[in-house]
């Protein structure tokens, strides 16, 4: 069989199974049976393929025609421009996510030209944020956490495939509970599981049936993480330091106003991501020093 014909077979099953972009994952696809890039896939389309190669790709093919992510058969996925290793242990992480970094490097950016910014990412995953930050700050003290050992398994294996293994701790627990109130940081953030009981139901079959449940279950509204958060954040921040959340479509206005209720912030600020989707929320800890020199 010609690669050409290999090709055209793995998009039409993929088609027929309901895979979106079904052209673009059959090659991605035949290009690994085949030990090629794209590129070098085009220039050997005419070329027969080897038999052994052939079995590869059908074992693929219907592993994504069944609805696993294409993430997880290759393995990696890009993000923030870093090769990052991903399983079914983690969240693949999403583009959307990239604005929680850009906020949060505008505000590191602010903090490094005077000291070595401390940061705490709660559920890290595949470690795609604290890597993130990890690779632009020169200096930077980053605590990265995660309820699933599993998780923080692939997140130290990217660190160091990344080289920044050096620049972030790994930290095993449930949200804030590792720490020690009086233990502050310049800036925690996080991109915690949003999604409602309701809405889990509703989600693509690759990610209900393939992404870890404890990566995506926020309780039934979806809102549970944020509220514990909220209400424990305050003592683990320094005064005029950032708490930094990624949100769920919808979910910006209820949880800024959580943060105005929970007191001791600034008036948080709704940031919207490419698709004019608001997707970040961003707050300030008053800092009652620069309060009372503002007062007097
Ligand atoms: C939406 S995923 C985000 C993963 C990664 N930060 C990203 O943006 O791609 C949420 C992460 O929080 C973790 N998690 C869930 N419950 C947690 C908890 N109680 N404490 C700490 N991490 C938790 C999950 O294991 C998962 O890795």
């Amino acid at each position: 069989m010609t690669v050409l014909k290999a090709l055209n077979w793995a998009t039409d099953y993929l088609k027929e199974h309901r895979v979106e972009n079904p052209r673009l994952n059959a090659e991605l696809l035949l290009a690994r049976s085949m030990r090629l890039s794209r590129e070098e896939l085009y220039i050997r389309l005419h070329d027969q393929a080897m038999e052994e190669e052939i079995k590869t790709l059908e074992g693929l093919i219907r592993r994504r025609g069944s609805g696993e992510p294409l993430q997880y058969i290759l393995g990696h996925q890009e993000f923030w421009s870093i090769d990052l290793k991903v399983d079914p242990r983690v969240l693949i992480p999403r583009p959307e996510t990239e604005r929680l970094v850009e906020e949060a490097l505008s505000i590191l950016a602010k903090i490094s030209s005077k000291k070595i910014p401390s940061v705490l990412e709660l559920g890290t995953g595949s470690g795609a944020i604290a890597i993130s930050l990890a690779k632009e700050v020169k200096n930077i003290f980053l605590v990265a956490t995660d309820l699933s050992g599993d998780a923080l398994m692939v997140a130290k294996d990217n660190a160091r495939q990344a080289g920044v293994s050096d620049k972030i701790g790994f930290v095993k627990g449930d949200l804030l509970n590792p720490f020690h109130p009086g233990e502050t940081f310049d800036l925690i953030l996080s991109n915690p599981p949003y999604i409602s009981d309701s809405e889990i139901k509703d989600l693509s079959r690759e990610v209900r049936n393939h992404e870890p449940l404890i990566a995506l279950k926020g309780g039934k509204d979806g809102l549970e993480f944020y509220r514990k958060l909220i209400s424990q954040t305050s003592s683990y921040l320094k005064r005029g330091g950032r708490l930094l959340l990624e949100v769920g479509n919808n979910q910006a206005p209820s949880i800024s106003e959580m943060i105005e209720a929970e007191g001791g912030f600034e008036r948080p600020e709704r940031v919207k991501d490419l698709s004019g989707t608001e997707r970040v929320v961003k707050a300030q800890k008053v800092d009652s020093r620069k309060w009372r020199v503002e007062k007097n």
